[in-house]
């Protein structure tokens, strides 16, 4: 049972947010946070919007997410718009009024993190905003360091909430781009991406934007709105209810590159079997549950192995992709006004309406809680 929303009421000093009781499945309340002022090297930001994804969905369901230590609740949120209202004084390169959004991920101490590379942290000891062990962005305010803060500009303003997912894909391909420098001849044309959510829409506009052919596979027939998004971008939309992935594949040139965001682990076992030779498979969406699958396990093997194919994960991503992200947001208004603005089908008016955060209506693409 979801509480009914009550109207926010903080004491001074304190501020809502929408928050879970991790591990409690259906415990999505408003809590009270501090608000905080900036350190010397900190951004306070009034948040605006923030996005909601699979991940949010899966913590509210209890499947994942920690509270921070001694904390019992989490205040949820990880993909934000903010605007700078103050800050510290040795900061440098924001000032207040500002649109800027934040990354997610806060290093452990392991090698990878200490190199300033915590998306791709080896101990899985780091904290996530809005995830593991740090409060979230569903709130009014937050205070972050500056070195987690990104700018975004004012004309893609309507469509800056996004930035966070697309890092997402941002750093598949970069990944994907990093590993296929073992290949002198590398140059991907034809890409295969599985999943019409944000992941795999953001993904088909990022592949589309580089030039490659693309097909996006997701479950429902056309014609909806996500298929209208892929067709639109010049890409071509086919339902996995009416085609097979192999049969797909077998129309298609060699793919080169596999995006898979469906949330289930079935299409990516398929797409092993029909990944191209020197291609590669990226896995950059999470799934639920614990699926046994039957697969042709030999076939696969031995074709990975003569085709020198790659299967590599890709999670969260780098300062490095929020601003690959900005400037491919920038650039795509170019290529296709308003495109990216129809992920965003679905607006929250304010946190006290947070119960509705787990409605799904159909065809619902990206929901977001205008905050401010
Ligand atoms: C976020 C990533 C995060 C991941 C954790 C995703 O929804 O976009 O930043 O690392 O969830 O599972």
């Amino acid at each position: 049972m979801i509480a009914t929303a009550p109207s926010i009421t903080t004491s001074t000093g304190a501020q809502s947010g929408v928050a879970v009781h991790p591990g409690q499945a259906n415990s999505l309340h408003l809590t009270e946070i501090p608000r905080g002022e900036p350190g010397p090297d900190q951004v306070q930001i009034r948040v605006r919007q923030v996005g909601v994804c699979g991940t949010d969905r899966e913590i509210i369901h209890a499947s994942f997410g920690t509270a921070p230590p001694g904390e019992a609740s989490l205040v949820i949120g990880h993909e934000m718009l903010g605007e700078v209202t103050a800050v510290g004084a040795g900061v440098q390169g924001f000032v207040p009024g500002e649109l800027v959004t934040a990354t997610v991920r806060r290093p452990d101490g392991c090698p990878a993190c200490l190199a300033g590379q915590p998306d791709m942290c080896q101990w899985l000891q780091y904290t996530e905003r809005g995830i593991a062990g740090l409060h979230g962005f569903m709130t009014e305010s937050v205070v972050e360091d500056a070195r987690w803060v990104v700018g975004v500009p004012r004309e893609i303003e309507h469509v800056g909430v996004l930035v966070e997912p697309i890092s997402v894909v941002e750093k598949a391909l970069r990944q994907a781009n990093l590993i296929q420098h073992r290949i002198a001849s590398w140059n991907p044309r034809t890409a295969l991406v599985l999943g019409a959510g944000p992941i795999g829409l953001t993904g088909t506009l990022l592949l589309r934007s580089r030039g490659l052919d693309v097909v996006t596979m997701a479950r429902r027939p056309a014609p909806h709105l996500a298929a209208e998004i892929v067709i639109a971008s010049g890409a071509r939309y086919v339902s996995m209810q009416e085609t097979s992935i192999r049969d797909i594949a077998a129309e298609l040139p060699p793919l080169d590159l596999i995006f898979e965001a469906t949330g289930s682990a079935e299409p990516g076992f398929a797409a092993m079997e029909i990944l191209g030779n020197n291609g590669v498979l990226m896995l950059i969406s999470g799934v639920g549950g614990a699926a046994a699958l039957s697969v042709a396990a030999a076939d696969i093997y031995r074709s990975l192995l003569r085709g020198n194919k790659v299967i590599a994960g890709s999670v969260n991503s780098s300062r490095e992709d929020f601003a690959l992200a900005v400037a491919d947001l920038t650039r795509w208004e170019d290529l296709w006004p308003g495109l990216a603005a129809r992920l965003i089908t679905r607006r929250l008016a304010g946190l006290t309406d947070y119960a509705r955060i787990l409605e799904r209506p159909e065809g619902d693409i990206k929901t977001i809680v205008e905050v401010g």
